[in-house]
């Protein structure tokens, strides 16, 4: 794996997608798995990470579950852990549960729905977004974490519930949480890597982004309490002993996919946030963007130590999670979050297929 200029490739994909965006704005938004890549991957993924789809069955009237979108499961000995589940309603809300006012997204679901009951059993019951067809009886709830994409999560990494009374509150609460995770992440890092022989000088830069996240989650969890939200305690079990090509795939789908994808959209957000989230916002990317490239850069010592066979079971795990990347955001609600400048659904999938193609140029 021969490490890219990051902070290169980043421009590029938000160029791209911006070229892209103007001159598709008169067309419908392209579907699932129209990214550049093998065709290979798009069986390894559906195995490695599963979504549940299934449609609605409409001659009944009870809640049903169409839609469970997981965190990638790290190792196939882990239960993925839950992200979002998607929820519809044949015949249109219980009574006491509100009731949309319209076609079209409804957004975050606000006082006017009771999401404790609406996503009851769901991973997460605060955040709910509310949406029916202009003149579909059926209403769809989605519930539980939007940014389950981004950032690097430690192996055993879980959401916990969070606690809040407005949208934006909600999503720092779980930006918190990823952030929290981040540093257990770069610790087991760290040590795996020292373990390996890795060179002083990475294994000084994955000690200074540990830090990074230190402070990304303490001013990320300032900020979400700055907003009524209360963030739930994460559990993390410590990972057993891994080899090289397990550290290596984790790496390769945790920080060259994920984190780079994080940086990319912290950037386009950097832009757009709300003046009193900016400088937070900011931080953030900048740093993401130093964590990204030291993620292809281990990525590329790790390759140094692999066998051929072994680095292309590493590449094949780097196209396998852009297209479960895909997939989770492809589930995800259109809308962003103006408050912190998140691009929407549609925008961060020409985000991601942007940063893949140039990666992989
Ligand atoms: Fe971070
Ligand atoms: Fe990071």
């Amino acid at each position: 794996m021969k490490s890219p200029r990051v902070h290169a490739l980043i421009a590029l994909a938000v160029a791209d997608t911006a070229l892209l965006l103007a001159c598709s704005s008169s067309e419908p938004s392209t579907s699932a798995g129209g990214s550049s890549g093998s065709s290979s991957s798009s069986s390894g993924s559906s195995a490695s990470c599963p979504t549940k789809n299934q449609a609605a069955d409409l001659t009944k009237c009870e809640r049903q579950l169409t839609s469970h979108v997981y965190n990638c499961p790290n190792d196939p000995q882990f239960p993925p852990s839950s992200c979002r589940q998607v929820y519809v309603f044949p015949c249109g809300l219980p009574g006491d549960a509100g009731a949309p006012t319209g076609g079209g997204d409804a957004g975050d679901a606000g006082p006017a729905y009771d999401c404790a009951s609406l996503c009851a059993g769901a991973v997460d019951t605060t955040l709910c977004r509310v949406s029916r067809e202009d003149g579909s009886v059926a209403v769809t709830v989605s519930c539980g974490s939007e940014v389950c994409g981004a950032g690097r999560r430690p192996e055993s990494y879980s959401a916990a519930t969070v606690e809040a009374t407005d949208a934006t509150g909600a999503m720092l609460a779980t930006i918190a949480q990823l952030e929290a995770g981040a540093i257990r992440a770069f610790d087991v890092m760290l040590a795996e890597l020292d373990q390996a022989g890795a060179p002083a000088e990475l294994l000084a830069r994955v000690a200074s982004a540990r830090l990074d996240e230190v402070r990304h989650a303490r001013a990320v969890a300032q900020a979400a309490r700055a907003r009524g939200a209360r963030i739930g305690r994460l559990q993390m079990a410590r990972p057993a002993p891994r080899d090289l090509v397990a550290i290596a795939i984790e790496n390769a789908r945790e920080g060259c996919v994920r984190e780079t994808f994080g940086a990319l959209v912290a950037t386009v957000q950097e832009e757009r946030a709300a003046a009193d989230l900016r400088e937070l916002v900011g931080m953030i990317a900048r740093d993401e963007i130093v964590h990204a490239q030291l993620s292809w850069d281990v990525g590329e010592w790790l390759g140094s130590r692999l066998t051929e066979r072994e680095r292309a079971e590493v590449d094949r795990a780097i196209a396998a999670a852009f297209d479960e990347l895909d997939a989770e955001l492809a589930g995800a609600a259109p809308a962003g979050h103006p408050a912190l400048g998140m691009p929407g659904r549609d925008e961060q999938r020409a985000l991601l297929r942007a940063l893949r193609q140039r990666a992989a140029a």
